[in-house]
Protein backbone atom coordinates (compact mmCIF):
# COMPACT_ATOMS: atom_id res chain seq x y z
CA UNK A 1 0.00 0.00 0.00
CA UNK A 2 2.78 2.57 0.71
CA UNK A 3 4.31 1.95 -2.27
CA UNK A 4 1.13 2.74 -3.91
CA UNK A 5 0.75 6.20 -2.24
CA UNK A 6 4.12 7.25 -2.83
CA UNK A 7 3.93 6.21 -6.54
CA UNK A 8 3.29 8.90 -8.62
CA UNK A 9 0.17 8.80 -10.66
CA UNK A 10 1.61 8.12 -14.22
CA UNK A 11 3.30 5.17 -13.37
CA UNK A 12 0.30 3.43 -12.01
CA UNK A 13 -0.83 0.48 -14.39
CA UNK A 14 -4.25 1.44 -15.74
CA UNK A 15 -5.28 -1.39 -14.04
CA UNK A 16 -5.03 0.03 -10.75
CA UNK A 17 -6.66 3.25 -11.48
CA UNK A 18 -10.51 2.08 -10.17
CA UNK A 19 -8.73 1.30 -6.75
CA UNK A 20 -9.87 4.04 -3.96
CA UNK A 21 -6.49 4.84 -3.55
CA UNK A 22 -5.70 5.41 -7.17
CA UNK A 23 -8.67 7.61 -7.34
CA UNK A 24 -7.73 9.88 -4.89
CA UNK A 25 -4.54 10.29 -6.51
CA UNK A 26 -5.82 10.59 -9.68
CA UNK A 27 -8.05 13.28 -8.32
CA UNK A 28 -4.67 14.77 -6.80
CA UNK A 29 -2.79 14.44 -9.92
CA UNK A 30 -5.83 16.37 -12.24
CA UNK A 31 -5.71 18.90 -9.03
CA UNK A 32 -1.70 19.17 -9.68
CA UNK A 33 -2.20 19.71 -13.40
CA UNK A 34 -5.62 21.93 -13.04
CA UNK A 35 -7.07 19.89 -14.96
CA UNK A 36 -9.77 19.52 -13.11
CA UNK A 37 -12.31 21.78 -11.29
CA UNK A 38 -9.75 23.07 -8.24
CA UNK A 39 -6.49 24.98 -10.46
CA UNK A 40 -2.82 25.34 -8.98
CA UNK A 41 -3.68 27.87 -6.77
CA UNK A 42 -5.78 25.25 -5.01
CA UNK A 43 -3.17 22.60 -5.57
CA UNK A 44 -3.02 21.10 -1.94
CA UNK A 45 -5.79 23.11 -0.73
CA UNK A 46 -3.90 26.23 0.24
CA UNK A 47 -1.94 29.26 -1.53
CA UNK A 48 2.14 28.88 -1.59
CA UNK A 49 1.60 31.81 0.86
CA UNK A 50 -0.30 29.55 3.38
CA UNK A 51 2.44 26.74 3.10
CA UNK A 52 4.72 28.88 4.88
CA UNK A 53 6.69 28.90 1.51
CA UNK A 54 7.37 32.01 -0.18
CA UNK A 55 11.02 32.04 0.42
CA UNK A 56 11.34 28.44 1.53
CA UNK A 57 12.08 26.68 -2.01
CA UNK A 58 14.34 29.65 -2.80
CA UNK A 59 16.49 29.25 -0.02
CA UNK A 60 17.33 25.53 -0.87
CA UNK A 61 20.52 26.99 -3.01
CA UNK A 62 23.08 25.38 -1.09
CA UNK A 63 25.11 28.03 0.17
CA UNK A 64 28.93 26.75 -0.56
CA UNK A 65 27.73 26.49 -4.42
CA UNK A 66 29.65 28.05 -6.78
CA UNK A 67 28.96 31.70 -8.45
CA UNK A 68 31.84 32.68 -10.37
CA UNK A 69 29.76 33.45 -13.63
CA UNK A 70 26.69 34.13 -12.20
CA UNK A 71 24.62 36.43 -13.57
CA UNK A 72 25.42 34.78 -17.11
CA UNK A 73 24.99 36.54 -20.02
CA UNK A 74 21.57 35.66 -22.21
CA UNK A 75 22.30 33.86 -25.25
CA UNK A 76 19.58 35.58 -27.24
CA UNK A 77 19.30 32.38 -29.71
CA UNK A 78 17.08 30.69 -27.19
CA UNK A 79 14.24 32.79 -26.53
CA UNK A 80 10.21 32.07 -26.02
CA UNK A 81 8.77 35.08 -27.82
CA UNK A 82 4.94 33.17 -27.15
CA UNK A 83 4.65 32.65 -23.66
CA UNK A 84 6.07 34.39 -20.19
CA UNK A 85 8.74 33.18 -17.86
CA UNK A 86 7.47 30.81 -15.30
CA UNK A 87 7.44 32.71 -12.21
CA UNK A 88 10.60 31.13 -9.95
CA UNK A 89 8.96 30.25 -7.07
CA UNK A 90 6.86 27.85 -9.11
CA UNK A 91 9.26 26.00 -10.77
CA UNK A 92 11.15 25.47 -7.39
CA UNK A 93 8.31 24.43 -5.54
CA UNK A 94 6.44 21.88 -8.07
CA UNK A 95 8.88 19.53 -8.55
CA UNK A 96 9.30 16.11 -9.82
CA UNK A 97 12.67 14.55 -7.94
CA UNK A 98 11.87 10.94 -6.46
CA UNK A 99 14.89 10.99 -5.03
CA UNK A 100 13.18 12.89 -2.03
CA UNK A 101 9.52 11.49 -2.18
CA UNK A 102 8.11 10.43 0.87
CA UNK A 103 4.27 10.49 2.13
CA UNK A 104 2.68 13.27 0.77
CA UNK A 105 2.11 15.61 -2.23
CA UNK A 106 4.92 14.38 -4.51
CA UNK A 107 5.25 17.83 -5.77
CA UNK A 108 6.47 19.26 -2.77
CA UNK A 109 9.92 18.50 -2.48
CA UNK A 110 11.64 21.51 -1.12
CA UNK A 111 10.80 20.75 2.20
CA UNK A 112 12.54 17.30 1.95
CA UNK A 113 15.89 18.38 0.94
CA UNK A 114 18.02 19.69 3.92
CA UNK A 115 19.84 17.05 4.63
CA UNK A 116 21.13 16.47 1.11
CA UNK A 117 24.52 18.36 0.49
CA UNK A 118 25.87 18.46 -3.00
CA UNK A 119 29.42 20.18 -2.21
CA UNK A 120 32.29 19.18 -2.87
CA UNK A 121 30.97 16.96 -6.03
CA UNK A 122 33.17 15.22 -8.36
CA UNK A 123 31.76 14.11 -12.33
CA UNK A 124 33.13 10.75 -13.18
CA UNK A 125 33.37 10.00 -17.22
CA UNK A 126 34.16 6.34 -18.22
CA UNK A 127 33.13 3.85 -20.88
CA UNK A 128 34.39 4.52 -24.40
CA UNK A 129 36.98 7.30 -23.47
CA UNK A 130 40.53 8.12 -24.57
CA UNK A 131 40.56 7.78 -20.38
CA UNK A 132 38.45 7.81 -17.24
CA UNK A 133 38.77 11.11 -15.54
CA UNK A 134 37.29 12.13 -12.59
CA UNK A 135 36.89 16.30 -12.48
CA UNK A 136 35.89 18.24 -9.49
CA UNK A 137 32.43 20.07 -10.42
CA UNK A 138 33.54 23.63 -9.14
CA UNK A 139 37.22 23.24 -11.12
CA UNK A 140 34.60 22.31 -14.32
CA UNK A 141 32.10 25.00 -13.81
CA UNK A 142 34.81 27.45 -13.53
CA UNK A 143 36.10 26.46 -17.11
CA UNK A 144 33.25 26.59 -18.88
CA UNK A 145 31.62 30.03 -20.41
CA UNK A 146 28.43 30.25 -18.63
CA UNK A 147 25.45 31.62 -20.71
CA UNK A 148 21.64 31.84 -19.64
CA UNK A 149 18.84 30.43 -22.50
CA UNK A 150 15.04 30.53 -21.64
CA UNK A 151 13.51 27.11 -22.77
CA UNK A 152 10.37 25.55 -23.09
CA UNK A 153 10.04 23.17 -20.58
CA UNK A 154 7.23 20.16 -20.84
CA UNK A 155 6.94 17.66 -18.42
CA UNK A 156 5.21 14.07 -19.96
CA UNK A 157 2.09 14.30 -17.23
CA UNK A 158 1.09 17.62 -19.61
CA UNK A 159 2.13 20.90 -17.62
CA UNK A 160 5.03 22.79 -18.67
CA UNK A 161 6.59 26.47 -17.70
CA UNK A 162 9.01 28.79 -19.03
CA UNK A 163 12.95 29.14 -17.27
CA UNK A 164 15.85 30.75 -17.55
CA UNK A 165 18.75 28.22 -17.43
CA UNK A 166 22.09 28.64 -16.48
CA UNK A 167 24.58 26.34 -17.70
CA UNK A 168 27.12 25.57 -21.00
CA UNK A 169 26.49 23.16 -23.66
CA UNK A 170 26.62 19.60 -23.57
CA UNK A 171 28.47 19.23 -26.73
CA UNK A 172 31.67 21.54 -24.64
CA UNK A 173 31.58 18.91 -22.02
CA UNK A 174 31.87 15.90 -24.29
CA UNK A 175 34.08 17.08 -26.11
CA UNK A 176 36.54 17.14 -22.77
CA UNK A 177 35.55 13.48 -22.21
CA UNK A 178 37.35 12.93 -25.53
CA UNK A 179 35.06 10.11 -26.63
CA UNK A 180 36.38 7.18 -28.91
CA UNK A 181 34.68 6.77 -32.14
CA UNK A 182 32.93 3.78 -30.90
CA UNK A 183 31.28 5.93 -28.27
CA UNK A 184 27.40 5.36 -29.79
CA UNK A 185 25.38 6.64 -26.84
CA UNK A 186 25.98 8.67 -23.71
CA UNK A 187 24.54 7.33 -20.28
CA UNK A 188 24.36 10.01 -17.35
CA UNK A 189 23.65 8.67 -13.47
CA UNK A 190 22.50 10.39 -10.97
CA UNK A 191 23.33 10.61 -7.00
CA UNK A 192 23.22 7.67 -5.02
CA UNK A 193 23.43 9.05 -1.38
CA UNK A 194 20.32 6.91 0.27
CA UNK A 195 21.65 8.76 3.89
CA UNK A 196 20.27 12.62 2.37
CA UNK A 197 18.00 11.44 -0.07
CA UNK A 198 14.93 9.73 1.64
CA UNK A 199 13.42 8.40 -0.99
CA UNK A 200 16.38 6.27 -2.22
CA UNK A 201 15.80 4.81 1.40
CA UNK A 202 11.66 5.02 0.96
CA UNK A 203 10.71 3.95 -2.22
CA UNK A 204 13.09 0.83 -2.54
CA UNK A 205 10.92 -0.38 -5.62
CA UNK A 206 12.81 2.27 -7.52
CA UNK A 207 15.93 1.15 -9.66
CA UNK A 208 17.91 3.11 -7.73
CA UNK A 209 19.97 5.34 -8.67
CA UNK A 210 18.08 7.35 -11.29
CA UNK A 211 19.80 7.33 -14.96
CA UNK A 212 18.82 8.35 -18.36
CA UNK A 213 20.90 7.57 -21.86
CA UNK A 214 21.06 9.59 -25.17
CA UNK A 215 22.37 8.70 -28.81
CA UNK A 216 25.40 10.51 -29.35
CA UNK A 217 23.62 12.43 -31.86
CA UNK A 218 21.13 13.77 -29.47
CA UNK A 219 23.97 14.50 -27.12
CA UNK A 220 25.98 16.78 -29.85
CA UNK A 221 23.04 18.93 -31.02
CA UNK A 222 23.32 22.23 -29.69
CA UNK A 223 19.89 22.68 -27.94
CA UNK A 224 21.10 20.01 -25.02
CA UNK A 225 22.89 22.13 -21.92
CA UNK A 226 24.08 21.01 -18.92
CA UNK A 227 22.38 23.45 -16.20
CA UNK A 228 24.19 24.63 -13.35
CA UNK A 229 21.92 27.64 -12.41
CA UNK A 230 17.97 28.74 -13.07
CA UNK A 231 16.92 32.23 -12.95
CA UNK A 232 20.52 33.50 -12.68
CA UNK A 233 21.49 31.50 -9.39
CA UNK A 234 23.16 28.48 -8.47
CA UNK A 235 20.56 25.79 -8.72
CA UNK A 236 18.06 24.86 -5.81
CA UNK A 237 18.37 21.55 -4.63
CA UNK A 238 15.25 20.77 -5.61
CA UNK A 239 15.71 21.45 -9.01
CA UNK A 240 18.71 19.41 -9.88
CA UNK A 241 21.88 20.69 -7.78
CA UNK A 242 24.37 20.69 -8.46
CA UNK A 243 23.67 20.06 -12.15
CA UNK A 244 21.34 18.55 -14.62
CA UNK A 245 20.61 18.48 -18.29
CA UNK A 246 18.34 20.17 -20.05
CA UNK A 247 17.09 18.85 -23.47
CA UNK A 248 14.19 21.42 -24.40
CA UNK A 249 12.14 19.09 -27.17
CA UNK A 250 12.18 15.94 -24.84
CA UNK A 251 9.89 15.19 -21.65
CA UNK A 252 11.33 16.67 -18.83
CA UNK A 253 12.45 12.70 -17.20
CA UNK A 254 15.13 13.12 -20.02
CA UNK A 255 16.88 15.72 -18.35
CA UNK A 256 18.75 13.66 -15.09
CA UNK A 257 18.99 15.70 -12.17
CA UNK A 258 21.92 16.08 -9.94
CA UNK A 259 24.78 13.73 -12.22
CA UNK A 260 27.37 11.93 -10.87
CA UNK A 261 28.89 9.71 -13.90
CA UNK A 262 28.86 10.20 -17.52
CA UNK A 263 29.68 6.94 -19.69
CA UNK A 264 29.82 6.47 -23.10
CA UNK A 265 28.80 3.06 -24.68
CA UNK A 266 28.42 0.71 -28.22
CA UNK A 267 24.90 -0.32 -27.27
CA UNK A 268 21.81 1.69 -26.28
CA UNK A 269 21.59 1.91 -22.34
CA UNK A 270 18.56 1.20 -20.47
CA UNK A 271 16.55 4.45 -18.97
CA UNK A 272 14.91 4.43 -15.63
CA UNK A 273 11.13 4.96 -16.57
CA UNK A 274 11.45 2.51 -19.42
CA UNK A 275 13.00 -0.41 -17.28
CA UNK A 276 9.51 0.80 -14.79
CA UNK A 277 7.01 1.31 -17.67
CA UNK A 278 8.33 -0.12 -20.82
CA UNK A 279 4.91 0.34 -22.01
CA UNK A 280 4.46 3.74 -21.79
CA UNK A 281 8.29 5.21 -21.68
CA UNK A 282 10.79 4.71 -24.45
CA UNK A 283 14.27 5.76 -24.93
CA UNK A 284 13.68 9.09 -27.33
CA UNK A 285 10.52 10.29 -25.13
CA UNK A 286 10.64 13.74 -28.01
CA UNK A 287 7.68 16.05 -27.15
CA UNK A 288 5.21 14.83 -29.77
CA UNK A 289 1.51 16.30 -29.51
CA UNK A 290 0.77 13.24 -32.22
CA UNK A 291 1.60 10.68 -29.91
CA UNK A 292 -0.68 10.05 -26.96
CA UNK A 293 0.49 8.74 -23.38
CA UNK A 294 -1.63 5.77 -23.19
CA UNK A 295 -3.60 7.34 -20.36
CA UNK A 296 -3.76 10.86 -21.71
CA UNK A 297 -3.30 13.06 -24.38
CA UNK A 298 -0.09 15.07 -25.48
CA UNK A 299 -1.80 17.29 -27.76
CA UNK A 300 -1.94 20.12 -25.17
CA UNK A 301 -0.57 20.76 -22.10
CA UNK A 302 -1.12 23.17 -18.96
CA UNK A 303 0.85 26.18 -18.72
CA UNK A 304 2.40 27.34 -15.33
CA UNK A 305 3.42 30.78 -15.52
CA UNK A 306 2.90 32.04 -11.64
CA UNK A 307 1.11 30.66 -9.24
CA UNK A 308 -3.20 30.65 -9.61
CA UNK A 309 -2.37 31.25 -12.99
CA UNK A 310 -2.51 28.71 -15.61
CA UNK A 311 -4.08 27.99 -18.78
CA UNK A 312 -4.41 25.08 -21.26
CA UNK A 313 -1.97 25.49 -24.66
CA UNK A 314 -1.13 23.29 -27.98
CA UNK A 315 1.70 21.01 -27.55
CA UNK A 316 4.44 21.89 -30.50
CA UNK A 317 5.99 18.67 -32.09
CA UNK A 318 9.47 18.76 -30.37
CA UNK A 319 7.80 21.53 -28.23
CA UNK A 320 8.65 24.25 -30.81
CA UNK A 321 12.14 22.93 -31.64
CA UNK A 322 11.62 21.23 -34.81
CA UNK A 323 14.16 23.81 -36.43
CA UNK A 324 17.04 22.55 -34.00
CA UNK A 325 16.34 18.84 -34.18
CA UNK A 326 13.75 17.61 -36.50
CA UNK A 327 16.32 16.60 -38.89
CA UNK A 328 17.25 13.83 -36.00
CA UNK A 329 14.07 11.77 -36.00
CA UNK A 330 12.56 11.35 -39.76
CA UNK A 331 10.37 8.74 -38.11
CA UNK A 332 9.12 10.82 -35.60
CA UNK A 333 5.07 10.83 -36.33
CA UNK A 334 3.87 14.47 -38.24
CA UNK A 335 0.17 13.24 -37.66
CA UNK A 336 -1.92 12.32 -35.04
CA UNK A 337 -1.44 8.21 -34.63
CA UNK A 338 -2.09 5.72 -31.33
CA UNK A 339 0.09 5.71 -28.36
CA UNK A 340 3.32 4.40 -29.25
CA UNK A 341 6.44 4.22 -26.97
CA UNK A 342 9.56 5.59 -28.67
N1 LIG B 1 16.36 13.42 -12.15
C1 LIG B 1 16.50 12.67 -11.05
N2 LIG B 1 17.75 12.39 -10.60
N3 LIG B 1 15.43 12.20 -10.36
C2 LIG B 1 14.16 12.45 -10.78
O1 LIG B 1 13.21 11.99 -10.13
N4 LIG B 1 12.72 13.51 -12.43
C3 LIG B 1 12.63 13.88 -13.84
C4 LIG B 1 13.69 14.91 -14.23
N5 LIG B 1 14.98 14.52 -13.70
C5 LIG B 1 13.98 13.23 -11.94
C6 LIG B 1 15.12 13.73 -12.61
C7 LIG B 1 11.31 14.40 -14.16
S1 LIG B 1 10.06 13.25 -14.20
C8 LIG B 1 11.09 15.70 -14.47
S2 LIG B 1 9.59 16.24 -15.08
C9 LIG B 1 12.11 16.73 -14.24
O2 LIG B 1 13.33 16.18 -13.69
C10 LIG B 1 11.56 17.77 -13.28
O3 LIG B 1 12.44 18.83 -13.12
P1 LIG B 1 11.98 20.05 -12.18
O4 LIG B 1 11.56 19.47 -10.87
O5 LIG B 1 13.18 20.93 -12.04
O6 LIG B 1 10.83 20.72 -12.87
Amino acid sequence: MANVILRPDWVLPESACTTKVAYTNRRKFIQALGLGSIGFAAMGGCSAESRGMVDGPLDKIPKNAPRDGFPAPRNESYQVPEREITERLVASSYNNFYEFINQGDLKNVWPLVDDYKPFPWTLEVRGQVAKRQTWDLEELIKSMPLEERVCRFRCVEAWSMTIPWTGFPLAKLIERCEPKSSASYVKFTCVSRPDQLPGQKRATWYPWPYFEALRMDEAMNELAFVAVGMYGEPLPKQNGSPLRLVLPWKYGYKGPKAVTRIEFTRRQPGTFWNELQPREYGFLSNVNPNIPHPRWTQASEKFLPSEGVERRIRTQIFNGYDEWVGHLYPDEPRTPSGPIVR
